[in-house]
């Protein structure tokens, strides 16, 4: 069995009483993480399980204080465990959107302020994008992907910004596909 030792990087950007309470929601989310075991093997129960705890962290995590990019999106590392996992905000302006993309591991994402609207899109035989489902996801609420799935979100909430956690699984270390990790 692998074992995996969290490297905790966080970013500074947030002082106080809220850098606080973040920083233990994401110590107690990261400690639970790491019983789970090697995720690249995770099964079924156990992503949905981590959705659902990705979801709750959403509904305390406090998305007020968060900086936006008018270029591009943000994404700002809360905890990064190199060849295993990380956990991210990312903030979309309205009408902000990522480029389709996919990731080498599975992973979820849950609103904390404003609306995420993922899309998500299958690769036709010459190469083509077509889109096959587009949700919007209030705060609290959030969705799973699996290995290699297209996906693109976007901030959908006129008003204000969208502020979300995304939840990536990496391959373990030595391998290929960690080159991905800190891309969203
Ligand atoms: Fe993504």
């Amino acid at each position: 069995m692998q074992s995996h030792t969290p490297v905790v990087e966080f970013n500074f950007a947030r002082q106080g009483e809220i850098f606080e309470q973040e920083l233990q929601i994401i110590r107690r989310f990261a400690a639970w993480v790491d019983t789970l075991g090697p995720l690249d093997q995770a099964g079924p129960e156990v992503r949905l399980q981590v959705l659902a705890a990705v979801r709750s962290l959403a509904r305390v995590f406090k998305g007020s204080g968060e900086k936006a990019s008018m270029q591009d999106y943000g994404r700002r590392v809360l905890h990064h465990a190199p060849g295993s996992w990380s956990l991210a905000v990312i903030t979309l302006q309205p009408g902000q959107k990522t480029e389709p993309h996919d990731h080498s591991g599975w992973g979820c994402a849950a609103t904390v302020q404003g609306i995420e609207r993922n899309r998500r899109f299958v690769r036709g035989s010459r190469g083509s994008l077509y889109l096959i489902s587009e949700r919007d996801y209030l705060p609290g609420n959030g969705y799973y992907f699996h290995e290699n799935e297209i996906h693109q979100p976007e901030g959908a909430d006129p008003r204000q910004l969208t502020v979300a956690l995304h939840f990536l699984t990496e391959a373990p270390a030595g391998s290929q596909s960690q080159a991905e990790a800190g891309r969203e």
